[in-house]
C-alpha cells in the first residue's frame, strides 16, 4: 500500500454532553478470518458486518490477487467465491498487507502451505514488525520461508514438500501466531498442536469449527488434523469491542454521560477492557446477550462514573491488549496511581505504544513513569496541547478520547492509520457529543 501523501492532524476539544446510541464497525480479527476461510472454503460465503477498514481490504486484495472472487464489500456485505484448500494460484506481484499485523502473520502461515512463490511486504510500521515469532514455528513444520535478516518483513515463501504437524509451545501470548501456525496445520501431515501461556482471542478456533473444520480448545491447548476441508459459511460479525473501547472511556470520564454500543461482541477472550474498567469502578452494563454467529454478542451500556487507580492484573493484559493506549487514558482521569505490567508485547504493536502513550500523556500535562513491561500513570487533570500518534492508529484514537475532557485542545498529527480499523471515528464521535475536526495541512482545512 503506497504511503499516505499528506499528513492528517486531529483536533479534540471539550466534550459537552455524551450521549446517544451507536454501533461501532464489525471486528477486524474477525473479519480478517471470514475473508480467509471464505477463500478457502467450497461454495458461496456470505458476509455481513466486514469492517472495511484498509487492514482488512488488504487481506481482500491478496486473495484477489490470487485468483478469489469477491462481490463488495458494499456496506459489510461481502460475497466471496471459495475456491477451496488447493485453489489459490501464484500471485504475479508482492502481497502488500498494508498497516496489518494480522493480515502478515496469518497469510505466512497460510501461504507456506501452497505450491507456489509469494511476498509478503508492508508498510513502514509493519516493516518494522517482528515476523520471527512466525518464522520460528512455520520452519519447524518444514516451510520454506523467511524474514529480513533482522526479523522484519518481507516476508518470501516458496513451495515446501509437505508441511508436518507440530506440538508448539508459544513463548509469547499471540493469536496471530496461534492462528499462522494453525492455518499451516490445516494443510500439514498428522496433528498440529499449539499451547498458549496465556488465553488469546479464541476467533480462529471458533471459526474454523463453524466452517466445519473440528479444531478443538481444552485448557490452553489447540489442536487440529491437517488434510481437511472448509464448508462455506453464511457469517455475521458484530461490533469491534476493540473500536467500542474508546467510547466506553469516553462515557466512564465526561460527567452525565450515557451511551450505548450496539451488538459489540463480547468474546470472554477480549472483554479485558471490559474487566479493567469496572476494577476501576466504571458503570458498564452488559445488556441483551445472545450468540451471533458463533460469537457472545451484548448491547453495552456505559454511564458516567468517578474512577479510581488499579493495579491492573496481569492475566487481563492479553485479554485488553489492543486497549491499552485507551485504558491510559482512564488511568489518567482516575483518583491515583494506575499500574500497568507485564505488557512488554504492547512495544511490538502499529507503534511501540508504551513509549507513545508515554510521551503523548507527558506532552498533554500527565505524570507517568514509564516501565520496560508498563507504565504508571497518575491521575489528574489533563492540560492538553500537542502529541505525535506515532502513526498508530489507536494511540490517535485514544489522545481524541483525552481531548474531551482536556482542559484545552489536542492535537495529534499522523491520523491517517485511523482508517485501517475504524474509517468513521470521526463521524461517530462527534455524532455523540465529542467535538472533533480534522485538519489536513497539506489542504490547510478544517472541517
Ligand atoms: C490479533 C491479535 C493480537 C492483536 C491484534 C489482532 C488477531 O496481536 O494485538 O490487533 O487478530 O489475531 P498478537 O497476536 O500479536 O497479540
Amino acid at each position: 500500500m503506497t504511503e499516505p501523501l499528506s499528513e492528517l492532524c486531529f483536533v479534540s476539544a471539550k466534550a459537552q454532553v455524551i450521549h446517544g446510541s451507536i454501533r461501532v464497525p464489525g471486528d477486524k480479527s474477525i473479519s480478517h478470518r471470514s475473508v480467509i476461510f471464505s477463500a478457502l472454503a467450497d461454495g458461496v460465503s456470505n458476509i455481513e458486518g466486514l469492517l472495511e477498514g484498509e487492514d482488512v481490504l488488504a487481506t481482500l486484495a491478496a486473495f484477489r490477487a490470487m485468483g478469489v472472487q469477491a462481490e463488495g464489500p458494499v456496506d459489510g456485505k461481502l460475497t466471496v467465491y471459495g475456491v477451496g484448500m488447493q485453489g489459490l494460484e501464484a500471485p504475479e506481484s508482492p502481497l502488500d498487507m498494508g498497516n496489518s499485523g494480522t493480515a502478515m502473520r496469518l497469510m505466512s502461515g497460510l501461504l507456506s502451505a501452497q505450491s507456489f512463490t509469494s511476498v509478503l511486504i508492508g508498510d513502514e510500521s509493519l516493516s518494522k514488525r517482528p515476523m520471527r515469532r512466525v518464522m520460528l514455528p512455520l520452519k519447524l513444520m518444514d516451510a520454506n520461508c523467511s524474514a529480513e535478516q533482522d526479523g522484519t518483513p518481507p516476508i518470501e515463501i516458496h513451495a515446501s514438500e509437505q508441511l508436518n504437524g507440530i506440538h508448539y509451545d508459544l513463548p509469547v501470548a499471540s493469536a496471530q501466531v496461534k492462528s499462522a501456525i494453525l492455518l499451516a496445520g490445516l494443510y500439514a501431515k498428522g496433528t498440529t498442536k499449539v499451547v498458549e501461556p496465556a488465553a488469546t482471542r479464541d476467533h480462529t478456533e471458533r471459526m474454523l469449527n463453524a466452517y466445519g473444520y473440528v479444531c478443538s480448545a481444552e485448557q490452553g491447548v489447540i489442536c487440529l488434523t491437517g488434510g481437511g476441508k472448509l464448508t462455506a459459511q453464511d457469517i455475521s460479525i458484530p461490533a469491534d469491542i476493540s473500536s467500542a473501547s474508546f467510547f466506553m472511556v469516553l462515557a466512564s470520564i465526561i460527567p452525565d454521560a450515557n451511551l450505548l454500543l450496539e451488538h459489540v461482541g463480547v468474546n470472554a477472550t477480549r472483554v479485558g477492557v471490559i474487566n479493567i474498567l469496572r476494577l476501576m469502578g466504571a458503570d458498564i452494563e452488559l445488556l441483551n446477550q445472545r450468540e451471533a454467529g458463533g460469537e457472545r454478542v451484548a448491547d453495552i451500556q456505559v454511564r458516567y462514573r468517578c474512577l479510581t487507580a488499579v493495579d491492573v492484573p496481569p492475566e487481563q493484559v492479553p485479554l485488553a491488549i489492543d486497549e491499552f493506549p485507551v485504558l491510559c487514558i482512564a488511568a489518567a482521569c482516575a483518583t491515583g496511581v494506575t499500574r500497568f505490567r507485564g505488557a512488554e508485547e504492547l512495544r511490538h504493536k502499529e507503534s511501540d505504544r508504551i513509549f507513545a502513550m508515554s510521551e503523548g500523556l507527558r506532552a498533554i500535562g500527565v505524570k507517568i513513569d514509564e516501565y520496560p513491561d508498563g507504565m504508571d500513570i497518575e491521575g489528574g487533570d489533563i492540560r492538553g496541547g500537542k502529541v505525535d500518534s506515532q502513526l498508530d492508529h489507536r494511540i490517535a484514537m485514544a489522545f481524541a478520547v483525552a481531548g474531551a475532557v482536556a482542559e484545552n485542545p489536542i492535537e495529534i498529527s499522523r491520523c491517517e492509520n485511523v482508517a485501517t480499523s475504524f474509517p468513521n471515528f470521526v463521524e461517530l464521535a462527534n455524532q455523540v457529543g465529542m467535538r472533533l475536526s480534522i485538519n489536513n495541512p497539506i489542504i490547510g482545512g478544517r472541517n
